[in-house]
């Protein structure tokens, strides 16, 4: 059984990215999934004078030992203004205060969504050339555009972006069970 740790790059209760995430794990065989609720890592807003004062809060290592205990990540990214949300940011900046090695090589299955047309396109680049410096080690990518037209009733209704999907998942199993395709 591998260990997933699945969650939208976001603190919306509501947050879409987080439902992509949970979709796209649930497709996982043979998998825990673990959902993580970044609502959960509300830290304070980081600065070098916080950090000298408080040193780095114990929400950053919890973090970072959910993603040591982890096979695998699949993480769905909000995007706000093109970016990460500021809680994302916040956090990564933070992990970063330990060491750079944020994502740990864990395989990832790494996403995005919105309600709009490029499906959070901007912020899955961003994150794509800027993770493996954190030692993010991108097996697989998918990006969801116009959200709400095209998931319904807890399933994508677009029999295409669901092959998509089913693909990126398929590849993150591959990786995670050790099976070369050539
Ligand atoms: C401050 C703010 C900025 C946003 N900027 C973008 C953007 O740049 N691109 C985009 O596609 N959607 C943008 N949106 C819409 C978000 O994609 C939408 O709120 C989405 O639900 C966020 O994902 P979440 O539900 O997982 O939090 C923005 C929303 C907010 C509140």
């Amino acid at each position: 059984m591998k260990k997933i740790i699945a969650f939208g790059a976001s603190s919306s209760s509501a947050s879409i990215n987080k439902t992509l995430a949970v979709y796209a794990a649930s497709k996982i065989e043979n998998a825990e999934v673990t959902v993580v609720d970044l609502a959960d890592y509300m830290l304070p807003l980081f600065s070098v004078d916080v950090e000298q004062r408080s040193g780095i809060p114990e929400g950053v290592y919890r973090f970072s030992e959910l993603i040591e205990s982890a096979d695998g990540l699949v993480i769905s990214l909000a995007e706000h203004n093109g970016s990460y949300t500021a809680v994302f940011k916040n956090l990564i900046d933070w992990l970063t205060r330990i060491d750079m090695n944020v994502w740990k090589e864990k395989p990832m299955l790494l996403m995005a969504t919105s309600p709009g047309g490029r499906g959070g396109a901007t912020v899955l680049a961003a994150a794509k050339s800027f993770f493996p410096f954190m030692n993010g080690n991108i097996v697989a990518e998918f990006s969801l555009p116009s959200f709400y037209e095209n998931f319904s009733e807890g399933a994508l209704v677009d029999q295409e972006l669901e092959k998509q999907l089913v693909d990126s998942v398929g590849e993150l199993e591959r990786v995670l069970t050790g099976v070369v395709v050539d």
